[in-house]
């Protein structure tokens, strides 16, 4: 443990009590948010990391850009939805057309000011914490980003102390629901998605004041499912990570297994016990739904 920990502090940066990936994280975006300059038809995706981030990309990319959905411009969804603070070094966000898309997984208290004014809109993605902790789990292991402990015994003791980018799950989650009512923002379930997500797509379309033909819903739709983006390598992350990572990546995909409940395959009696226990105790004023199983 000790020893993750030294590796920890190595990878990762803290700014504000936010822990970041040192060396995908923009410090320059972070120290300028308070003067971030928002357009009122800017989107935000916010998300706990594997929570269902890039699905979102790969959502939102389709609803705005034809071209995204006629397959004709080659740029990956994370270009065309880029990170706020991670690898945008390279993008001018000031020179972006309108509709600018961003992905991000600041806490509530870290997000452009202008957000509290209720000037941009925010989609949270949230997903049941124990598959959240098993997609981290092999994330981590397939893509060494940073030091991360190699049972899930280990590992569950490390995200259950927050000692991860997104930092503890439960304050990250309480943070933006205790403070939504000061942003224009539409909370979505992960599993919701999955069970059906065309009425999904419909919320968020309704939500982002987006009226789409049923004949383009169907292409967003279609387009947008697990099976489909993980053959898609435009949706599929693994360029990027192979470009970042190379000769260190080990077997496994971004695009992983993509299901509701896998915890119950990786994670023992015991385990699920002592994360119930934390989960109930953390969770019990915080009024919203999640789903475990299918
Ligand atoms: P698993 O590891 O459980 O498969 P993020 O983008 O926030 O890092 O989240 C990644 C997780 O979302 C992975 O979970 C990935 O498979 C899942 N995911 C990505 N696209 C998906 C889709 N279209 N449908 C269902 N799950 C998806």
């Amino acid at each position: 443990w000790d020893c993750i920990m030294e590796d920890l502090e190595r990878d990762l940066l803290t700014f504000e009590g936010f822990y970041f990936h040192r060396k995908a994280c923009d410090t320059g975006v972070l120290e300028n948010l308070d003067d971030f300059e928002l357009r009122d038809d800017d989107v935000f995706v916010v998300t706990y990391p594997k929570s269902g981030t890039i699905w979102a990309q790969q959502i939102l990319s389709l609803i705005y850009f034809e071209e995204h959905r006629k397959r004709t411009e080659n740029l990956e969804s994370h270009h065309r939805v880029p990170f706020l603070e991670y690898c945008s070094r390279d993008i001018d966000f000031a020179s972006r057309p309108s509709p600018r898309l961003f992905v991000t997984h600041l806490p509530y208290y870290l997000v452009p000011r202008g957000l509290k004014d209720k000037k941009a809109k925010i989609i949270y993605i949230y997903r049941n914490p124990k598959d959240v902790m098993c997609s981290y789990f092999h994330f981590l292991n397939t893509y060494p980003v940073y030091k991360a402990a190699d049972t899930i015994d280990a590992f569950m003791k490390q995200f259950l102390e927050g000692k991860v980018v997104g930092n503890l799950w439960f304050d990250h989650i309480r943070g933006w629901y205790e403070h939504r009512n000061y942003f224009n923002i539409q909370f979505m379930m992960y599993e919701e998605m999955k069970k059906d997500l065309r009425s999904s797509v419909f919320k968020l379309c309704k939500f982002l004041g987006e009226d789409l033909s049923e004949e383009t819903m169907d292409t967003v739709v279609r387009q947008a499912t697990f099976e489909n983006m993980k053959n898609d390598p435009l949706a599929n992350n693994e360029n990027a990570l192979y470009w970042n990572f190379g000769p260190k990546l080990r077997e496994g995909h971004f695009l992983r297994k993509g299901t509701i409940g896998d915890w119950k395959n990786q994670m023992t009696v015991e385990q699920n016990e002592r994360f119930d226990k934390i989960f109930q105790k953390q969770m019990k004023d915080i009024p919203l739904q999640f789903i475990w199983d299918v």
